[in-house]
């Protein structure tokens, strides 16, 4: 039985994280090496817990006791007889195995260590474990409070009861829970790159502009936010980052490779909404163009984008990395997609976005338009993900 939670890193995420294990009534001990952090998340904790009072989604005795439930320390020793201790640091994999090796030797034998990362491989991380066997990825998404999807990510050292205990404590807390094979980008940050990347070609090649590129996407395509404006929102820096991060990891796979585009935009200092610019003027909304609605270069560009997704999305079917369930899933609870994308290839046909995919590869001839041979046989085969 999982009761008492450690967290290190009193971050955004570990605050989030805290948050909803102690909502759910567990004892948690968060951990920061900065003082300042941890004084900075108790009165940021405080002010959350306020709002929701005023929204009246809990009570002020409910606040009360959620915050009582929480103990902000920087003393390591308080995490010793936590059931789980979830890391949420720095994303440098040097510090977090210091930080594994330390907090292992402060807690029991059948303590879970688990850690937030989005990008490092679990089984480094657990590497150095004596016990990696207890080592496992949760992650979750931004804010971690409000974001539905956690994924979990078992690594090769990774036993079932440990993987067990997570997922059963995860979907406790009404999270949507997803198992994924531990490799770059787990399932979320691998499918999306698509909708930056091939958002950002059209843009480089010329053939749309920001806005027109949004618009396609949201309007014709009914995603909740276009790449540019979701760019905007994550921060150039941090996108760049990621795509850069996962580019590296799938060792410079074409499909994956990042914009000079986004480079430049993060280069100057054009952001996205926290530096007041990116793809936008926050400052000047006016200076903003309006987007060019011909149906005809909205739809090249939707098809173009969602062909792309959905490719991706077919070879994480096609690699192992999650069931077509769980990949559907997570597209749709960690980044709010109007549909799975393989619910979405099964609706619109797979031959139709075969051929839509080997238009672009024949016309191109880069290797990151290829079709997925998943899908080439299903279309051979007539099968579809979701028959029923
Ligand atoms: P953050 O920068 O907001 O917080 C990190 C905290 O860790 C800081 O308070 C820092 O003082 C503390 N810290 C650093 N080294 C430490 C050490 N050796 N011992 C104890 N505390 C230490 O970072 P954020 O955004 O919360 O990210 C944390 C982790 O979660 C990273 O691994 C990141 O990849 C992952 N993640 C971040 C998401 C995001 O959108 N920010 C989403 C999902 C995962």
């Amino acid at each position: 039985m999982i009761s008492k939670i450690g967290i290190i890193g009193a971050g955004t995420m570990g605050c989030g994280i805290a948050q909803i294990a102690s909502q759910n009534g567990h004892e948690v001990v968060v951990v920061d090496k900065e003082t300042l952090q941890l004084e900075k998340a108790k009165a940021g904790l405080d002010k959350i817990l306020s709002r929701l009072c005023e929204k009246e989604r809990i009570t002020s005795e409910d606040k009360i006791a959620i915050l009582n439930r929480i103990t902000f320390t920087s003393e390591f020793i308080q995490l010793s007889d936590s059931d789980l201790v979830i890391e949420a640091i720095v994303e440098n994999i040097d510090i977090k195995h210091e930080v594994f090796k330390a907090v292992e030797s402060l807690v029991s034998e059948s303590c879970i260590l688990a850690s937030n990362t989005s990008s490092l491989s679990i089984a480094s991380i657990g590497s150095a474990l004596n016990k990696a066997n207890r080592c496992i990825g949760i992650h979750f998404f931004n804010p971690a409070p409000l974001m539905p999807l956690v994924e979990i990510i078992p690594a090769v050292q990774t036993d079932e009861q440990t993987l067990n205990g997570a997922v059963e404590l995860i979907k406790n807390w009404k999270k949507t829970v997803v198992t994924c094979k531990d490799t770059p980008g787990f399932i979320v940050n691998r499918v999306a790159r698509p909708f930056y990347g091939e958002a950002l070609r059209i843009y480089e090649e010329g053939i749309a502009d920001f806005a027109t590129i949004d618009w396609a996407l949201t309007e014709l395509g009914g995603f909740k936010m276009g790449p540019f404006t979701l760019m905007d929102y994550i921060g150039n820096d941090v996108n760049y980052a990621v795509t850069e991060s996962v580019f590296k990891a799938f060792y410079y796979d074409s499909r994956f490779k990042p914009s000079f585009t986004q480079k430049r935009y993060a280069e100057a200092g054009f952001l996205g909404r926290k530096s007041g610019r990116g793809y936008y003027n926050y400052k000047e909304p006016n200076a903003n163009k309006e987007p060019n609605k011909d149906r005809v270069l909205g739809t090249y560009i939707l098809d173009r984008v969602r062909c792309m997704l959905i490719n991706e999305a077919i070879d994480a079917v096609f690699m192992n990395v999650g069931s077509p369930t769980d990949i559907d899933l997570a597209m749709t609870k960690g980044v709010n997609y109007p549909k799975g994308l393989l619910a979405w290839v099964d609706e619109l046909g797979h031959k139709e976005i075969l051929g839509q995919l080997q238009h672009l590869f024949d016309y191109y001839g880069e290797d990151r338009y290829r079709p997925n041979p998943l899908l080439r046989r299903m279309v051979a085969n007539k099968t579809k993900f979701f028959p029923h």
